[in-house]
């Protein structure tokens, strides 16, 4: 609720984007840097936090619904003003692509306008009047108290917004932690945050999770932690909650989404979209398509034509129009290239010219075949512009595929035939979450439900969804007496 001077450690932020120093070394770009929340901010956090909820007596829970819509447009208004420099920010921050930097801005801003229309159909505006059988029931969608939210570094602003915003709009008041590659694009929306909603209905701490969080998780006093990052990090943040079983968790995790390509599927349309879900921010996505299964007989054509088109399109700095690769984080490189190597030690061959080269924080995408069982490509997440291929010969294989992941996201299946689509997307769809016919794996449009099973989620997100999952259905149950009727 207030905006604090800092005088203690800071983190340097260097940007993925690398420059030539005066020794001729490639060396990132430095972009400025950001306050080390000591253990101490953080309780000054929480207590603010755990203040303004004041256990649902608070101004925030227990104000109106429609009030708590003008708090959030008012920060809409705010954050529009500052687009050009949060869509900068976030290119140079992460090196994501202009055009996707602003895509991303844009998104945000339309997924904050639809929650409010959503919510203003929501059980009427949270107040619903029902009566049964002599009883007079108002429903109510009612918050759930203290949200710990932490956000990711390939969509900082608009994965983090998807659960922020709705979290907020429900009556939670918030510790938020924004992502450690993606912190400085929230400093010009810090004003905002402290002038359109109420003291410590907000409340930031940035730097290292492992200071921050088992201190806050430690006291119990978190009601729920919603994190879009690693099924790993979930799991521990939730064992340091005294009482887990009264923490709810809303999670975006882990994925491996598999593009199961039939004999009969149309090659170039499956090549387009699998080049696409690859490569689409550098593969950066937990949507992205992360282990491609091609039936044996097509293999080879499938191989040659996303050869092609993969020679074809463009890696360069994240300002450069159509540019689809650019620069890695620190370390991603180094991680992408062990990923290869494994692979190649273990009899597979890295298919186009120069793949998997690398010039500073820029990764050549690597086409790997035949990936096998026992290679780290077959199960691990690569998270980047790394695209394996496995060749099967019965489709009972790509299915035991599926079925056998810890993953549990979505799947891509292409072919031209209905009767295979129909005889498959049954079994698919009671192991992931959305199956995707003849297109790549996406999100989109943010009104579908977003989530997984096994390691890949918790809770729903989406519009719709979000809205339910960050508040509690609650009613007050009247008896139809005519003094009460009155
Ligand atoms: O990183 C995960 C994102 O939710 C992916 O969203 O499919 O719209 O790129 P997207």
């Amino acid at each position: 609720g207030e905006l604090r001077t800092w005088a203690g450690a800071v983190q340097t932020v260097r940007s993925p984007v690398c420059v030539r120093n005066a020794d001729g070394e490639l060396e990132p770009v430095v972009l400025g840097s950001y306050p080390e929340s000591s253990e101490a901010e953080a309780d000054a956090a929480l207590a603010a936090a755990v203040a303004a909820y004041d256990q649902g007596r608070g101004e925030w829970p227990t104000m109106s619904v429609a009030e708590r819509i003008a708090c959030v447009e008012e920060f809409t208004r705010q954050m529009l003003a500052q687009k050009r420099q949060i869509v900068q920010l976030i290119m140079w921050e992460i090196g994501k692509s202009f055009a996707d930097s602003e895509k991303e801005f844009d998104r945000t801003v339309e997924y904050i306008r639809a929650t409010i229309a959503e919510l203003k159909q929501l059980d009427n505006n949270c107040s619903r009047f029902t009566v049964v059988e002599g009883t007079i029931g108002q429903i109510r969608r009612a918050p759930l108290g203290v949200v710990l939210c932490m956000g990711p570094y390939n969509y900082p602003l608009n994965e983090t917004f998807a659960t922020l915003i709705p979290a907020l709009i429900m009556g939670n008041t918030l510790l938020f932690k924004p992502p450690r590659f993606g912190t400085l694009l929230f400093y010009p929306l810090l004003e905002a945050f402290r002038s359109a909603f109420p003291r410590g209905v907000i409340n930031t701490v940035y730097g290292r999770g492992s200071v921050v969080v088992p201190r806050v998780m430690a006291t119990g006093k978190i009601n729920v932690l919603t994190l879009i990052g690693s099924s790993k990090i979930a799991d521990q943040m939730k064992k340091m909650h005294p009482k887990s079983n009264r923490l709810r968790a809303v999670l975006g995790l882990d994925a491996k989404n598999a593009a199961i390509v039939l004999p009969d599927a149309d090659i170039e349309l499956a090549v387009k979209e699998c080049l696409l879900g690859t490569l689409s921010f550098n593969g950066q996505r937990c949507t992205a398509l992360k282990m491609l299964l091609v039936h044996q007989s097509i293999v080879d054509p499938f191989l040659r034509r996303f050869g092609e088109e993969l020679a074809k399109i463009k890696i360069g700095m994240p300002w450069e129009p159509g540019v689809m690769v650019t620069p890695l984080p620190e370390g991603k490189a180094d991680f992408m290239a062990s990923l290869v190597a494994d692979a190649v030690a273990k009899g597979a061959r890295v298919l186009n010219k120069g793949g998997g080269e690398r010039a500073g924080s820029l990764f050549r995408p690597a086409l790997v075949f035949p990936v096998k069982e026992g290679m780290k490509l077959y199960r691990e997440e690569q998270f980047g512009p790394v695209i394996p291929v496995v060749a099967f010969e019965d489709v009972e294989e790509a299915l035991e595929y599926v079925i056998t992941s810890d993953h549990g996201q979505q799947v891509s299946l292409f072919s031209s035939s209905p009767d295979q689509i129909g005889h498959l997307v049954d079994p698919l769809v009671n192991q992931v979450c959305r199956v995707n016919i003849n297109c790549q794996c996406q999100r989109g449009p943010d009104v579908f439900p977003f989530t997984g099973r096994k390691d890949s989620a918790e809770g729903t997100l989406s519009v719709h969804d979000a809205l339910r999952s960050f508040s509690i259905r609650s009613m007050v149950a009247t008896k139809q007496t005519p003094a009460n009727t009155k």
